[in-house]
C-alpha cells in the first residue's frame, strides 16, 4: 500500500475503563478509527490523479473552453508584471476576505528601492456576522468605516490618497479597477454583491461614508498580493499560494495562452480558484464521508470542494465531525459527546493548529477539549492529535498536488523541463500549522522532482504587494486620465457634428452661388448617369490615388470588361516639373498600349485626375492647386488636358483623343450609377478625400441653364481652410498641417484623409511619450521619423481579432519596446483618430444629402453613394461609423453607400462614352461636337 506519511495509530494501552463517565471502548474501536482515519490517507497514484486532473482543467479553462465547464476559473488578474521595485509613494491597502470575518487596513509606503523599507502600518477589524451574512451595502459601509477609522488614528497630509483593494474572492476582472464578483465563498454571503462591480461597490460606499476623499485605483486577489510582495534576492516570485480560511493560488502565465487576453507577448498573473476544483473519478476517491457531510452542511453545498478539504475554515469542523464521529461509536470520552462538540464550527483552524504542536499539542487538546465540556483521558488526547494529523497531512497533500499541477502547467508554458521556480506563500495554516509547509514541499517534491522550487513565506499577508500593484495601477489611471484628456478633442458629438454639417451647407450654398467659400463646388460638365446605352473601347488615365492607372475599358451591352496596368508616379515626378509629370504619363500610355497590342489606334480617352480642376467643359479643366503630396511645377492655373496633349504632341508617333477630364469622386459615381441608377453622389476617402452629387443646374452659378443637374465637384478636402474648422482642429492637427507642403490648405483632408491619419497617431503618440506615458517615456528616433507610422497601421490595429498583437507586431517592427499597457494605449488613439475622420466624413455625407433632399422637396430622400478609396475599403469599422453618422444627421436620407470595384477609371471611360454618343447624335443632328457635350 502506497500510503504517503500515513498516521498510522499504535494502539495505546488504555489507561482506565472508565464508566458512564467512561464507557468502555468497543473491541473493535482501534479497527475502528483505522478505518476512519485511513479515509483521510491518499495515495500518491491518487494524488498524481488529482495533479493531472487539475491541470487538464486549468488549461481548458485557459483556452476558454466551456463545454464541459472547467471547475477552475483561471482568471486574469491584469497583473502584467511582477514588480520591479521602482514603485514609489504612500498606499492604502484594504483587505476583506483573505482571513475569514475579519477586514483589516494597512497604510504602506513603498520606498522604491530595495534597501530601504518602511513598516506598514495596519488594523484589523473584526466582521460582525450579521455583516458577512447581510447586505452587501452594510459589508461595504462596514469597510467604508474602518476606513475611515483607521485614517482617524493615523492621520496624515497627503490627501492624494490612493487605496488597493484586497479582495479575496473569485472575481471576473476585466482591468485592474473593474471586477465582478462570481459568487461568495468561506462563509461571506452577503445580498446584492455577486455580478457587481466591486470596486464601485467599495467607491459608493466611501462616498456614502463621505469623510475621506480615497481612490480605489485596484482589486487585488490576496494571491496576487501575496506573490507580488515577495521576492527572492533578485528573482521575484511567480507563483502566489494562500492557504488561510480558503485556499487559491496565481502564477504568471505566458499571455498568449491566456486566450480571455488578445495578447501574444509578456506574461499575465492569472487567479487559479483552485477552491472550486472538482473531478468525480480523481478527487471522488479521495472524499470522506465527513467531507459529505461537512460539504452538505456548509453555508455552499456542492461549492468549493476542494477548499472545504484545505481551507482553515473547514479543517477544525473535519476535525469535529471525525471526533463526533468516533465519540458516537464510544471511541473517544468514553462515548459522551457535549452540545460544543456537536456544534458546526466549534472547532477552530487555532485549534487544530495548537492540537498539531509536536511539544504543546496534547497538553493544547485537553485544554481545548476541556473548554468543549468534555472530558479527554490522555488516550484520547492523542487521538485528537491523530485526528487532526490526518486531516491536516490530506490538506497539505492535497494543496501540494495542486500546487505540483501549477508548477507542471508553468513547465509547459515555458518549454522547460527543468523550472526554477520561487512561491510565495501567505495564510494562517502557514504560518500556524507546524508540518503543513512540511509535507506541503515533500509531496511537492515528490510529484515534480524535476521543480527546483523555493518558498518564500509572505512578511505581511501580501500587504506590500498589493500596494505595489496599486502603484502600478494608480499610475496607469494617471497614465490613462491623460489619454483621455489627450483623446477627449477627438471624440464628436452629436452637437459638434450637427455644425460641421451645417456649416458645410452653407459653404455649399456659398460655393455653389460662386461666393468666397472654402467649398469651391466646381461644375463638371457631367449632366447625367450612364444610361446604359454607351457602348466601344475607351481609354482611362486614374491619376491622383495611391496608383497611377492606365485602362482600357470595353463598354459593351450590359457588361464592362478592364483591363488595367499600375505605374508609380515616384515623388521626385510627382514633385519635378509638370513637363517631366505628363511625359511620364504619356510614356506609361505608350507602354500600356504597346502591352495591349493597341500601338497606334487613338481610342477616346477619359482622364480621372483627382486635384481640383475648375472645368470650363468636359475636357478642360484648369488645376487651381496640387493636393496630396503633389507639386509638379508649371501646372496649377493650367488646363491640364492641354498639358497632356502637349506632352502627346512632344512623344511624336502617339494618336490619343483625350475626350473627357474628369474628378476620382465623379468617376467613381459613374462607374457605380452604371449598376444603380440612384448612385448620385461620390466619395473617395483615400489618399485624400473628396465628394461630388448631381446638384440642380438652377442652383449653380456660371453655368448656364436651369433645367437638369449638373455633377458639382465638391472639392471638400479644403473644408475649413477659411478657418470654420477651428473649432475642432488639435494641436496634433496644427503639427501634421504645419509639417504638410501646403500648411493651411486642406484642412478637412488632413482631418479624414488615409495621406495624414497616420501621422495625426504619430504626433499623439509622441507627445505621450513625451509625457512619459507611453513606451516609459523612451522618444525613438524611429518615431520622430515622419511618415514611419502608416495609415494602414490604423486599419491593421483596428482590425478586431488580434488587435494588441498587431500593435505590437507593427510598433517593434518601428523598434519600440512597449507593455501591454502602451499597445492598448496606442489601439485607442488609433480608434480616437479614425473615428472622428469617419465621424466628420459622415457629416459631410449628411450635407450632401440633405441638400439633395431639400433640392427636390423631398420629405425622404433615397439616394446611394459611389465609394471609393484605401482607407474606406480596408479600414475594418471607417464605413460603418460613417454610415451610422449619415443616418444620426439626415433621418429622412435612405443612403446607401456601393464600394466601387473597378475604381473610377471605369466611370472616366462611361463619361468619355456619354460624350461621345452624345457628339455622334448631335454630328447626326448636324451640331458641333461641343454644343452637344456641354449643350449651353
Ligand atoms: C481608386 C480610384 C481612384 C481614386 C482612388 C482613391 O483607386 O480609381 O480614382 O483616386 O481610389 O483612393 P486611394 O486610396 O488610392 O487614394
Ligand atoms: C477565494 C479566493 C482566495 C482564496 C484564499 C477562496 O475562497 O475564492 O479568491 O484567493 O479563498 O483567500
Ligand atoms: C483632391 C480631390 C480628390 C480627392 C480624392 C483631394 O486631395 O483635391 O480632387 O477627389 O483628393 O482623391
Amino acid at each position: 500500500m502506497d500510503t504517503i506519511g500515513s498516521v498510522g495509530l499504535q494502539p495505546r494501552e488504555r489507561a482506565s475503563n472508565c464508566p458512564q463517565e467512561g464507557m468502555p471502548r468497543p473491541p473493535d474501536s482501534l479497527e475502528l478509527v483505522q478505518k476512519c482515519l485511513q479515509q483521510f490517507q491518499v495515495t500518491k497514484t491518487q494524488l498524481q490523479q488529482i495533479q493531472a486532473s487539475l491541470l487538464c482543467s486549468m488549461e481548458q479553462a485557459l483556452k476558454g473552453h466551456h463545454s464541459p465547464a472547467p471547475s477552475v476559473r483561471m482568471l486574469p488578474t491584469y497583473v502584467g508584471s511582477t514588480p520591479h521595485g521602482t514603485e514609489q509613494g504612500d498606499f492604502l491597502v484594504l483587505e476583506l476576505g483573505a482571513t475569514g470575518a475579519s477586514l483589516r487596513v494597512l497604510w504602506v509606503t513603498l520606498t522604491g528601492t530595495k534597501e530601504h523599507s518602511v513598516e506598514p502600518k495596519s488594523q484589523e477589524f473584526e466582521i460582525p456576522q450579521e455583516v458577512t451574512l447581510g447586505t452587501g451595502q452594510q459589508l461595504f459601509d462596514f469597510a467604508a468605516r474602518c476606513l475611515s477609522e483607521f485614517l482617524d488614528a493615523h492621520p496624515t497630509e497627503n490627501q492624494d490618497l490612493k487605496l488597493g483593494f484586497n479582495f479575496s474572492f473569485p472575481c471576473h476582472q476585466t482591468g485592474l479597477d473593474r471586477s465582478i464578483l462570481i459568487s461568495w465563498t468561506k462563509g461571506f454571503r452577503c445580498s446584492g454583491v455577486e455580478g457587481q462591480d466591486v470596486v464601485q461597490l467599495l467607491r459608493e460606499a466611501i462616498q456614502r461614508q463621505g469623510t475621506y476623499n480615497i481612490d480605489v485605483v485596484a482589486m487585488v486577489n490576496d494571491t496576487v498580493g501575496t506573490m507580488m510582495g515577495c521576492e527572492l534576492g533578485t528573482r521575484p516570485c511567480e507563483v502566489g499560494l494562500i492557504v488561510d480560511t480558503g485556499t487559491n493560488a496565481c502564477y504568471m502565465e505566458e499571455a498568449r495562452h491566456v486566450a480571455a487576453l488578445d495578447e501574444d507577448r509578456g506574461r499575465s498573473c492569472v487567479s487559479i480558484e483552485w477552491g472550486s476544483f472538482y473531478d468525480a473519478k480523481a478527487l471522488g476517491p479521495v472524499l470522506t464521508t465527513f467531507d459529505q457531510a461537512l460539504d452538505h452542511d456548509s453555508l455552499t453545498p456542492g461549492a468549493q470542494r476542494f477548499e472545504k478539504m484545505i481551507g482553515g475554515l473547514y479543517l477544525g469542523e473535519l476535525v469535529r465531525l471525525v471526533l463526533v464521529h468516533l465519540t458516537q461509536h464510544g471511541v473517544l470520552f468514553g462515548g459522551c459527546s457535549s452540545p460544543a462538540l456537536l456544534s458546526q464550527g466549534s472547532i477552530l483552524l487555532e485549534h487544530v493548529a495548537e492540537i498539531e504542536d509536536p511539544a504543546t499539542g496534547t497538553a493544547h487538546a485537553h485544554t481545548i477539549l476541556q473548554h468543549l465540556g468534555l472530558s479527554p483521558q490522555a488516550s484520547d488526547a492523542e487521538m485528537v492529535k491523530h485526528v487532526c494529523a490526518a486531516v491536516c497531512t490530506r490538506a497539505a497533500q492535497l494543496c501540494a498536488a495542486a500546487l505540483a499541477a501549477v508548477l507542471s502547467r508553468l513547465q509547459h508554458s515555458r518549454e522547460q523541463q527543468t523550472l526554477h521556480v520561487a512561491v510565495a506563500t501567505g495564510g494562517r495554516v502557514f504560518e500556524r500549522h507546524p508540518r503543513f509547509h512540511r509535507t506541503l514541499k515533500e509531496v511537492v517534491t515528490l510529484l515534480v522532482p524535476e521543480c527546483d522550487v523555493s518558498f518564500i513565506p509572505s512578511v505581511d499577508g501580501g500587504g506590500r504587494g498589493v500596494a505595489m500593484v496599486t502603484a502600478v495601477a494608480a499610475r496607469l489611471a494617471a497614465h490613462r486620465h491623460v489619454l483621455e484628456e489627450t483623446l477627449a478633442p477627438f471624440q464628436l458629438d452629436l452637437e459638434q457634428l450637427t455644425v460641421v454639417q451645417a456649416q458645410m451647407r452653407e459653404a455649399m450654398a456659398r460655393g455653389l452661388r460662386g461666393e468666397a467659400s472654402s467649398l469651391r463646388m466646381l461644375p463638371t460638365y457631367v449632366r447625367a448617369t450612364p444610361d446604359g446605352s454607351e457602348r466601344g473601347d475607351f481609354l482611362a488615365l486614374d491619376l491622383g490615388g495611391t496608383n497611377f492607372r492606365v485602362l482600357l475599358v470595353r463598354v459593351a451591352e450590359g457588361s464592362v470588361q478592364i483591363t488595367n496596368q499600375v505605374y508609380s508616379i515616384p515623388e521626385c515626378v510627382a514633385q519635378g516639373s509638370g513637363q517631366q509629370l505628363f511625359d511620364h504619363i504619356v510614356d506609361c500610355i505608350v507602354h500600356f498600349q504597346q502591352k495591349q497590342g493597341l500601338s497606334g489606334q487613338s481610342l477616346p480617352l477619359g482622364f480621372t485626375f483627382s486635384f481640383p480642376c475648375k472645368q470650363l467643359g468636359l475636357d478642360q479643366g484648369i488645376l487651381l492647386n496640387w493636393t496630396k503630396g503633389f507639386n509638379a511645377s508649371g501646372c496649377e492655373g493650367q488646363d491640364v488636358v492641354y498639358l497632356l496633349r502637349e506632352a502627346i504632341r512632344r512623344r511624336q508617333a502617339v494618336e490619343l483623343n483625350v475626350v473627357a477630364i474628369v474628378n476620382d469622386t465623379v468617376g467613381t459615381m459613374m462607374s457605380c450609377g452604371y449598376d444603380d441608377p440612384r448612385c448620385e453622389i461620390g466619395l473617395i476617402v483615400g489618399t485624400g478625400t473628396n465628394a461630388c452629387y448631381m446638384e440642380e443646374l438652377r442652383n449653380v452659378a456660371g453655368v448656364a441653364g436651369d433645367e437638369g443637374h449638373m455633377c458639382i465637384n465638391m472639392e471638400w478636402g479644403a473644408f475649413g481652410d477659411d478657418g470654420s474648422l477651428g473649432m475642432l482642429s488639435t494641436c496634433f492637427d496644427a503639427s501634421v498641417d504645419q509639417a504638410s507642403i501646403n500648411p493651411g490648405k486642406q484642412r478637412f483632408e488632413k482631418m479624414i484623409s488615409g495621406m495624414y491619419l497616420g501621422e495625426i497617431v504619430r504626433h499623439i503618440l509622441l507627445h505621450l511619450t513625451s509625457l512619459g506615458v507611453l513606451f516609459r517615456g523612451q522618444k525613438t528616433q524611429c518615431l520622430q521619423t515622419r511618415d514611419i507610422f502608416k495609415t494602414k497601421f490604423l486599419s491593421e490595429i483596428e482590425s478586431d481579432s488580434l488587435a494588441l498583437r498587431q500593435v505590437r507586431a507593427i510598433l517593434e517592427d518601428l523598434g519600440l519596446t512597449l507593455t501591454s499597457d502602451d499597445a492598448l494605449m496606442v489601439l485607442e488613439v488609433c480608434q480616437a483618430v479614425s473615428r472622428r475622420a469617419a465621424q466628420l466624413c459622415g457629416a459631410g455625407v449628411a450635407a450632401v444629402a440633405e441638400k439633395m433632399r431639400d433640392n427636390r422637396g423631398l420629405r425622404e430622400l433615397s439616394v446611394s453613394v459611389g465609394v471609393d478609396g484605401t482607407l474606406y475599403k480596408l479600414h475594418p469599422h471607417f464605413s460603418r461609423l460613417v454610415s451610422a453618422t449619415v443616418q444620426k444627421l439626415a433621418p429622412h436620407c435612405t443612403v446607401t453607400f456601393l464600394q466601387s470595384e473597378d475604381g473610377s477609371g471605369k466611370g472616366a471611360a462611361l463619361v468619355t462614352a456619354v460624350a461621345c454618343r452624345l457628339a455622334q447624335t448631335a454630328m447626326a443632328d448636324g451640331l458641333s461636337k461641343n454644343d452637344a457635350i456641354t449643350p449651353d
